[in-house]
């Protein structure tokens, strides 16, 4: 049985290390909520295409640039009781993240989801969740600038070709030449400033006990091998994507023992990747941070809008991974597909849109950008040299 959109009738806080708990919950919605309908343009035509591009290359484009602070600096300014605020964009990541929402309880003999709590991570709902939680961010990001063709861009960080492009990009930090007070965030490590570039090995243990003294080459190729080995050679949606999510599935941190370095569920390759990037960018070995914030912990990531365009690529790269046919272990070429079954297709989950009004969306309305109004700024040259990869 698919997963349900829970109603929201129920959450609680979430634990941290450190203090009390938080509330990540939202507030309800003022409508009824509405079923996702795909856009169009006003004369019912297709969409405006956004176009998501390279933070490497839109960081040059001071009007960009101002656009894009813009739009935060307004949805930060927004009241707490408004589910567009950057407050409550946070919480819908913080609450269905971690876990402070139950599965909704689906009638019928097989259906016995009661009280297993909602977690999207660590299963097949990763990307389509992120992907469709990305698409009303940034709707209504647009729509605080009145920009209908306002796209977030995204940090290129598999690209070895261009250097800029795996570092944290400038026009997060400080000292950018245009302002970006609306994109700043203080939570990030200070030792992973540019001109360091993002290692897709990282690991902050080793980093710590100083067993992570590689030059720019050697992190470069093993970028590229990381690449390989976790999103091209992953041909089955389960490899890539990640394990079957359906009512009564427990994939919260407490189903396993998180202190014997267990995770729950079955994270795909991507999801795999993602987080290397998560905990290279937040603090890390930080005793006054113990909770790795803001981008090492999923309770805090969405705090830093560098989060929205490291999953741009995330999304980005699921799409980059349907295209490339198999030249590894089957004769020919076997695309990638998603999934097909109806346990993945009819899962349901909520987000608030640009006006207000909560959508059900359905995993199956995620699976083609294109119908989306989204697309990606081709950078093949650079995908192309992972995908090419031989270790
Ligand atoms: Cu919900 Cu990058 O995590």
């Amino acid at each position: 049985e698919p997963v349900l959109a829970s109603s929201l009738g129920f959450c609680k806080t979430v634990p941290v290390l450190r203090g009390a708990p938080l509330h990540c919950c939202l507030p309800q919605p003022a409508r009824k909520p509405i079923r996702f309908k795909y856009p169009t343009c006003e004369s019912g035509g297709p969409p405006i295409i956004r176009e998501r591009k390279p933070a490497h290359v839109v960081q040059n484009d001071p009007e960009y640039v101002r656009k894009y602070n813009l739009a935060y600096a307004r949805m930060k300014a927004l009241p707490d009781s408004d589910p567009r605020s950057f407050l409550n964009q946070w919480r819908v990541h913080c609450s269905f993240c971690n876990e402070a929402f139950k599965q909704r309880e689906v009638p019928g003999p097989l259906g016995k989801a009661t009280g297993v709590l909602l977690q999207v991570h660590y299963s097949w709902t990763f990307l389509p969740w992120h992907r469709m939680y990305l698409y009303y961010h940034e709707r209504i990001l647009a729509d605080l600038i009145d920009d209908p063709t306002f796209a977030l861009p995204f940090w290129n960080w598999d690209n070895q070709l261009d250097p800029i492009a795996s570092m944290m990009p400038f026009m997060f930090l400080p000292n950018f030449p245009v302002n970006n007070s609306a994109l700043l965030d203080a939570n990030r490590n200070a030792n992973h400033m540019p001109p360091k570039i993002l290692y897709l090995g990282y690991n902050g243990r080793l980093e710590a006990e100083g067993k992570l003294n590689l030059t720019d080459e050697q992190i470069r190729y093993e970028n590229l091998c990381v690449m390989y080995n976790q999103v091209a050679t992953k041909i089955s949606a389960r490899s890539f994507l990640g394990g079957p999510y359906v009512a009564g599935t427990d994939n919260t941190a407490a189903s396993v023992n998180v202190s014997a370095g267990e995770t729950p569920g079955e994270s795909g390759g991507m999801e795999i990747v993602h987080n290397v990037a998560h905990e290279w960018t937040g603090l890390i070995n930080d005793p006054a941070h113990p909770d790795n914030e803001d981008m090492g912990n999923f309770i805090y990531a969405a705090r830093d809008p560098i989060f929205y365009s490291h999953h741009s690529n995330v999304d980005r790269l699921w799409d980059v991974w349907k295209t490339i046919p198999d030249k590894v272990t089957i004769a020919g070429n076997r695309k990638r597909v998603d999934y097909t079954s109806s346990d993945f297709l009819d899962s349901e989950f909520t987000f608030f849109d640009e006006n207000q009004d909560m959508v059900i969306v359905k995993i199956r309305d995620s699976l083609d950008n294109s119908k989306l109004g989204i697309k990606y700024t081709d950078v093949s040259e650079a995908d192309n040299l992972w995908i090419n990869y031989e270790p």
